[in-house]
């Protein structure tokens, strides 16, 4: 009797590992930086993470997406060795601001899996190597917000009806993004208020508006289009995390700070460290242990930041 009934327990927790199955992990623009040392990381260190023991997930398998192919592939290959029984990476392509792009790296991933566990909105770009600067005019604003901003809204709108209840949504935004870069006390009341991703939307028509017909800095828009993109970023997380928080109370959305760091982008001046030390943060944020907390800011030490 008791024999028969340690082997139903057993069968039991089988059963329950089968169906927990391995986290699906997608991080964007992984070809280098910041996004192409997550995938590393994750590789070694999503098995036995905070996240796969709460979900009691065995194994994971990770996404590094690319919107260049050949790039891609080649990122891939540096990094093919890490498979193992366990955890495994794909690749496959994704322009972020592309929306046909966008669905047709979604139908691959719905064709595959039934639930995604964390999805790293990593992809960026500045006009300007570190920092802001470089051109100003509406076709370079469009650029940036294409990618930084509305990309992201794009992934998010295309994987929320995929993400598993506990998942966790990953958004890299800046140190450069506090709420401190507006001088215009409306716009940040507005930023800080809004509570749905259409308000944040309206902002950031508002600043593009302003770019095109010249009024933005007597709106109180600074010159800054990369910092925009990023504050703009930051209000489009909390807002998500404000519309999630009443129909998927433990899903977290977040955005990482993940210091100013030696990439393409961070330049060969940055103070924080290499790639590596960029992708501790967002690793944290899609794995770790956030005691529940959605709608924060998660800085490069991997603690709690205000805007
Ligand atoms: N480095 C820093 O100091 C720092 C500081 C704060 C925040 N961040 C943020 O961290 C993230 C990663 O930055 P990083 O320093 O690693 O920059 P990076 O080395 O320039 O890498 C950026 C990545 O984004 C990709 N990308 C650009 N446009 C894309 C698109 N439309 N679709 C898909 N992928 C696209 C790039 O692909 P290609 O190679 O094809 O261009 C590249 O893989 C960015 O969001 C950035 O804003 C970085």
């Amino acid at each position: 009797m008791i024999r028969a009934l340690l082997f139903a327990v057993f069968l039991f927790i089988q059963l329950q590992v089968k169906m927990a199955g391995k986290l699906v992990i997608i991080v964007t623009g992984a070809n280098k930086g910041i996004g192409f040392e997550v995938v590393r990381k994750l590789a070694k260190e999503a098995n036995n993470s905070f996240l796969a023991k709460e979900l009691g997930t065995q194994g994971a398998t990770i996404y590094l997406t690319a919107r260049d192919e050949a790039r891609g592939q080649a990122a891939y290959n540096k990094l093919a060795n890490l498979s193992n029984d366990s955890t495994d990476i794909q690749y496959a392509t994704l322009d972020v601001s592309s929306p046909d792009s966008v669905r047709k790296f979604k139908d691959l991933i719905s064709s595959k899996h039934e639930q995604v566990h964390a999805l790293i909105n990593n992809a960026g770009v500045s006009p300007a190597v570190a920092g802001d600067g470089g051109s100003w005019d509406s076709k370079t604003i469009e650029w940036v917000l294409s990618v930084n901003y509305y990309g992201v809204r794009e992934m998010t709108n295309a994987f929320l009806p995929m993400m598993h209840d506990q998942g966790r949504i990953v958004n890299l935004s800046s140190g450069l993004a506090k709420l401190s870069a507006l001088r215009d006390r409306r716009l940040k009341e507005r930023f800080q208020k809004a509570s749905k991703v259409s308000q944040v939307d309206e902002l950031m028509q508002e600043f593009k508006d302003g770019v095109r017909d010249g009024t933005y800095g007597s709106k109180g828009w600074p010159r800054l289009s990369y910092t925009v993109s990023k504050v703009g970023l930051v209000g489009l997380t909390r807002a998500f995390a404000a519309e999630q928080s009443i129909t998927h109370p433990k899903l977290l959305v977040n955005y990482v700070e993940p210091g100013w760091v030696t990439t393409d982008m961070g330049g060969g001046w940055a103070s924080d460290g290499d790639a590596k030390d960029g992708a501790v943060s967002p690793s944290f944020a899609a794995v770790g242990d956030l005691k529940g907390k959605s709608g924060i800011g998660i800085s490069k030490d991997s603690k709690e930041t205000s805007w």
